[in-house]
């Protein structure tokens, strides 16, 4: 067999490419390198500046499931609601208890897995001070008597209250709290938190159909409700929502709920309206506030706007919320 020796030769260097070069500079010189030189400095200070312009997301996580309800399976009620939250308030010693009372329910939304978001009016205050010891709550519940546990409830306690620094007791005034589980929950089947509307911060939902879910009268004179329920209803514009209020003036930062012929009863105090989005994303809009002064027939069910609150959700979660891309 004849070996094959192949001679290696370098390849000669194309300069024809490099040549147009030369012409070009030659042509236009020092001139053309300073245009682009100020051309490039020119648009990167132009994208700086645009950028101060476009909001960051700094309360968003991507990758995270929220506002999703899976579909319930027959007659199982679990699951229904995944966000809905039991919370059982012992008001021994508790300020504001009226004479014998032993126990207060309301209702609060999981916004994140270690977050609670809930009505003001809820909190329990021991001299003043909030007390998250007084409370119990129950995630995954769909049975208002906390003692006939589900298969799919996780009870937990609470280590931290914050309720709104401006909040005003008999004026309903920035009727809200935010509150810390003491252990994280992880999302099953039948716990998931509510999106938070952080997409949806320049709508008013005026008659857009929301959802209000809970244990409470959902009509007047109807007994209270042993599972979740569900009622939905249409917004109603502030001004209206107002002129309906005799007893307490309605402002910006809340939102009503009105229907001819119901009542205005709407499940448990801290607990959530919901509104779906065009992505199929349940976004928390409303906490029920003071509207459930059940049993006056035509006046709307008001409550806190949580679009206005975000800013101040974040800075005292201090934590990131969930908006999935789709
Ligand atoms: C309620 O709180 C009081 C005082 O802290 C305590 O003695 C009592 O056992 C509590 N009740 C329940 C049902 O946890
Ligand atoms: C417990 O809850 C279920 C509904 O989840 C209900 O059917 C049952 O009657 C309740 N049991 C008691 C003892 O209340
Ligand atoms: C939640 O998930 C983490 C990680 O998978 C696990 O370590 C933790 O025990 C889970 N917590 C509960 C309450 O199931
Ligand atoms: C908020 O969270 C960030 C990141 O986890 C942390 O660096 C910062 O110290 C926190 N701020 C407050 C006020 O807790």
């Amino acid at each position: 067999m004849e070996s094959l020796e192949v001679e290696y030769v370098p390849t000669p260097p194309d300069n024809s490419r490099f040549r147009g070069v030369k012409k070009f500079l030659k042509k236009c010189g020092c001139f053309c390198l300073g245009m682009t030189f100020s051309m490039t400095l020119f648009g990167l200070t132009l994208y700086n500046f645009i950028r101060l312009f476009i909001p960051e997301e700094p309360y968003v996580r991507r990758g995270c499931q929220c506002g999703h309800r899976y579909e319930s399976v027959q007659d199982e009620v679990f699951g229904e609601w995944p966000w809905q939250v039991a919370m059982r308030i012992n008001m021994t010693d508790v300020d504001h208890a009226v004479e014998d009372e032993v126990e207060k329910f309301c209702a609060a939304s999981l916004i994140h897995e270690e977050w609670l978001l809930t009505a003001a009016d809820c909190v329990p205050y021991i001299g003043g001070v909030p007390k998250p010891e007084a409370i119990v709550v129950s995630v995954g519940e769909v049975n208002k008597d906390m003692w006939n546990y589900t298969v799919s409830a996780e009870e937990r306690s609470v280590d931290l209250i914050i309720v709104h620094k401006d909040y005003e007791r008999e004026r309903h005034l920035d009727d809200i709290a935010v509150m810390h589980l003491s252990t994280p929950v992880n999302d099953t089947k039948y716990i998931m938190p509510v999106c938070l509307p952080l997409k949806h911060m320049d709508l008013n939902f005026e008659g857009e159909t929301v959802t209000v879910t809970g244990w409470g009268t959902l009509s007047f004179n109807q007994r209270v409700s042993e599972t979740v329920i569900a009622v939905d209803l249409p917004v109603l514009n502030n001004d209206k929502c107002d002129i309906y209020h005799k007893d307490y003036p309605v402002w910006e930062d809340m939102l009503c709920t009105y229907e001819r012929g119901r009542d205005s009863c709407q499940g448990d105090s801290g607990g959530p309206l919901v509104w779906l989005n065009e992505k199929g994303r349940y976004q928390l809009i409303g906490v029920t506030s003071f509207g459930t002064i059940c049993g006056k027939a035509g006046s709307p069910g008001v409550y806190t706007r949580v679009t206005t609150y975000i800013d101040w959700i974040q800075q005292s979660t201090n934590v990131t919320f969930c908006m999935p891309k789709k």
